[in-house]
């Protein structure tokens, strides 16, 4: 195992992407940004348009819009399709902070319904009693890499004149009956954060969508409204994707679907190798494709488990410890302890084991043996063996 424990601990010294394995052989890529650096293709380049178009294609969708940040892919998708001031936007309590911040800059009310027990994803039961009034959009999270249940949730959409806005940021490639996610809704949003399944070298974003009208809005909203240079039609953000780090994308983009598969065979595993540990996994559904952006184990003694993998230099991370309701960011709402039941035992029971596509299974072996390690040691502590 001595291969093995010091990458892990150099996973938790900073370095657990292993951005040299994403890149392989750099060189042609370097030329290629240093000429882009040389000849001032900076801003909307053909390189911005080329990933824009292989992004589009990737994802099953007409258009993509390259934006900052995965937030600002949310919060122009919103602005683009009219919501603000007055409306209501659903989305879940057990999702990142910036699906929600993103309904507040847009200018709209977040609206929380609770996650379900055994896919940790979007109750759909909640969302058809909460649907209506001024309630304009709802955006399924596809957490943690899983499809959102994106079938049920376009049914009450349409049912109740809601928009649908897919927040795509974890879940790059992953589909529904080899649909991919980002092309259900009217608008798809992606984020490129480094740490993401298709990363940038620093922050980015897109909003896919096959609507050429929202696709035209889009592009006046990120680029301050205009229409024209000095014809601004609408109050808009400053937010383009950076021709650089389109093309560092545009270079990724190739290898992602064997990326994911890497991380399934990677989850497949984890899932054998842990098998009989007292622990839960995200439940997937036969016609989805998780991607696994992260890897969740559910235990209800995730804080002794966390200290004791740290312990051994296994880099293992909790994603979120504090649900939407709780945060103090959103106490202006007046959501109370209690009322996200299932959110709430979430953050206190999930944690994330390191994964990565070019982790192999001595590296799983070696994690889920110290997982077995802490419960062996737990069950003799309980039986005072
Ligand atoms: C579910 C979710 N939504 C939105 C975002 C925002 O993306 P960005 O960090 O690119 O702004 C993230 C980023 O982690 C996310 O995980």
């Amino acid at each position: 195992m001595s291969a093995i424990v010091p990458e892990i601990v150099s996973c938790a010294q900073g370095s657990r992407y292993n951005y040299h394995h994403q890149f392989g052989d750099i060189q042609p890529l370097v030329d290629d940004l240093r000429r882009m650096l040389l000849e001032g293709h900076y801003v909307l380049s053909a390189e911005v348009q080329e990933f824009e178009s292989a992004f589009a294609r990737y994802c099953g969708c007409r258009h993509a819009r390259g934006v900052n940040s995965g937030t600002d892919a949310l919060v122009i998708a919103m602005r683009a399709l009219g919501i603000g001031r007055g409306d209501s936007v659903v989305t879940q309590a057990n999702t990142f902070h910036a699906t929600v911040a993103a309904i507040e800059l847009a200018g709209a009310k977040p609206v929380l319904v609770d996650a379900k027990d055994e896919t940790f994803s979007f109750d759909v039961d909640q969302l058809a009693s909460r649907a209506g009034g001024d309630i304009r959009a709802v955006i399924p999270v596809h957490l943690f890499g899983k499809p959102a249940p994106l079938r049920q949730i376009l049914d009450i959409a349409g049912a109740h004149g809601m928009l649908v806005i897919e927040d795509a940021a974890q879940a790059h490639g992953a589909s529904i009956s080899g649909q991919r996610v980002g092309s259900f809704g009217t608008a798809g949003c992606f984020s490129f954060h480094p740490s993401k399944n298709l990363g940038a070298a620093g922050d980015a974003g897109a909003i896919v969508t096959n609507d050429s009208v929202f696709a035209d809005r889009i592009e006046q909203y990120r680029s301050l409204g205009q229409r024209e240079q000095n014809e601004h039609l609408v109050v808009g953000l400053n937010s383009k994707l950076d021709a650089l780090q389109a093309r560092i994308l545009g270079w990724k983009l190739p290898q992602l679907d064997r990326w994911n598969r890497a991380r399934r065979t990677v989850a497949g595993w984890y899932r054998s190798a842990l098998a009989s540990v007292p622990v839960s996994f995200q439940a997937e559904a036969k016609d989805e494709v998780h991607v696994y952006h992260l890897f969740q184990i559910r235990t209800a003694c995730r804080d002794q488990l966390l200290k004791f993998l740290r312990g051994k230099g296994i880099d293992a991370v909790v994603r979120y410890p504090t649900p939407i309701h709780l945060q103090p960011a959103f106490q202006k709402w007046g959501w109370r302890e209690g009322e996200f039941p299932v959110a709430e035992s979430l953050a206190r029971e999930l944690l994330c084991l390191p994964i990565r596509p070019d982790m192999d299974e001595g590296e799983v072996d070696f994690i889920s043996s110290k997982v077995r390690a802490f419960f062996d040691e737990r069950f003799r502590q309980q039986n005072g063996a």
